[in-house]
């Protein structure tokens, strides 16, 4: 009886203890939160990004004190726009690790803002604004928040997949969208906002063709709402954390029957869920506090 009601306990629902995590783009944001969610837990987890400095401040701020004696949060820095890096980043880890129970592809870029609302004036000065963007700049946002993520993806599949081979759970792939991939609003940036719709269309097209069974990877994708983050707020402070302002207007301003921005356990919360739960397939999880019922 005991061990039927056994299984329901927490630490046993959302049990990664000894597992091997890797997080792009997890030195700051979002993707510092999904770190420690699993770190704090008992993961080993590799954070990565561009600048080894904002790595080693993640790595030395939050995996000295964590709660689980297994967890760590070990920094290497990759470029995920480069395919001989993001190979690099994949075999530099297979030298210590014989699987990877969680890819969490979230580095991500936002691009340039366009002032959309010009079309209440006239045609031509909504064509001049929208006009003025960048190639350059699509591209970047594409090669980052696309095809980083694809590339990403098939760097880690044999360690993924030796995950379903070698444990009694499988492995899997978080990708990180956004609630600017299902919105019909363009929030002021068409390329970021197409590029998420981009982010959960790949993660379908992921998800069914690794399930296939010699590779046996779930894919699975979070579209967050507003999260603090340096993408979303001026920076960040020493400890790589970044703060939005919240008032008692802040809900009714920007349309979020939460009355706030996203916290660190709703993102923690949302990635042990898909990391945990075994029968979750091909999902985009939205964790938004409600902003998509205010801006569909
Ligand atoms: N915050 C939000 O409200 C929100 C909402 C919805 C979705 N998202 C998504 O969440 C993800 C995380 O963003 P965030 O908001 O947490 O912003 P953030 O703090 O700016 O985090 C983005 C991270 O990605 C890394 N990165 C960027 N380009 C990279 C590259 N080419 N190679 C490797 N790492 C790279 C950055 O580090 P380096 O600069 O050192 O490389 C940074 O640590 C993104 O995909 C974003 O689109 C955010």
């Amino acid at each position: 009886m005991v061990e039927g009601n056994s299984k329901y306990a927490v630490k046993n629902l959302f049990n990664v203890e000894g597992w091997v995590a890797v997080v792009t783009g997890g030195g700051t944001g979002i993707g510092l939160m999904i770190a420690q969610a699993f770190a704090n837990n008992g993961a080993r987890v590799y954070i990565t990004g561009r600048r080894a400095d904002a790595l080693q401040t993640a790595a030395k701020t939050w995996g000295a004190n964590l709660l689980h004696p297994q967890g760590k949060i070990i920094p290497v820095t990759a470029d995920i726009t480069d395919k001989a890096s993001i190979q690099n980043l994949a075999v530099e880890i297979s030298k210590h690790e014989k699987q990877v129970d969680v890819l969490v592809n979230n580095a991500g870029i936002d691009g340039d803002n366009s002032t959309v609302e010009k079309g209440d004036e006239s045609v031509s000065a909504l064509q001049r604004e929208l006009w003025k963007e960048d190639v350059s700049m699509w591209e970047d946002v594409y090669r980052t928040n696309v095809i980083g993520y694809f590339f990403t993806t098939v760097a880690f599949l044999p360690l993924l997949s030796a995950t379903s081979f070698r444990t009694g759970h499988s492995g899997s792939v978080i990708n990180i969208s956004s609630i600017s991939g299902i919105t019909r609003t363009s929030q002021h940036h068409m390329a970021y906002n197409s590029s998420k719709a981009a982010v959960i269309q790949l993660n379908r097209l992921l998800a069914q063709e690794l399930r296939r069974p010699g590779v046996k990877v779930r894919v699975n994708s979070i579209a967050p709402g507003i999260f603090p983050s340096e993408m979303t707020t001026e920076g960040s402070n020493e400890q790589n954390k970044s703060t939005i302002p919240v008032d008692e207007e802040y809900g009714k301003k920007k349309g979020i029957p939460a009355g706030r921005s996203g916290g660190e356990e709703d993102m923690a919360q949302a990635a042990l869920l898909l990391a945990c739960n075994q029968y979750i397939y091909g999902e985009t999880l939205t964790v938004d506090g409600g902003y998509l019922l205010e801006h569909p």
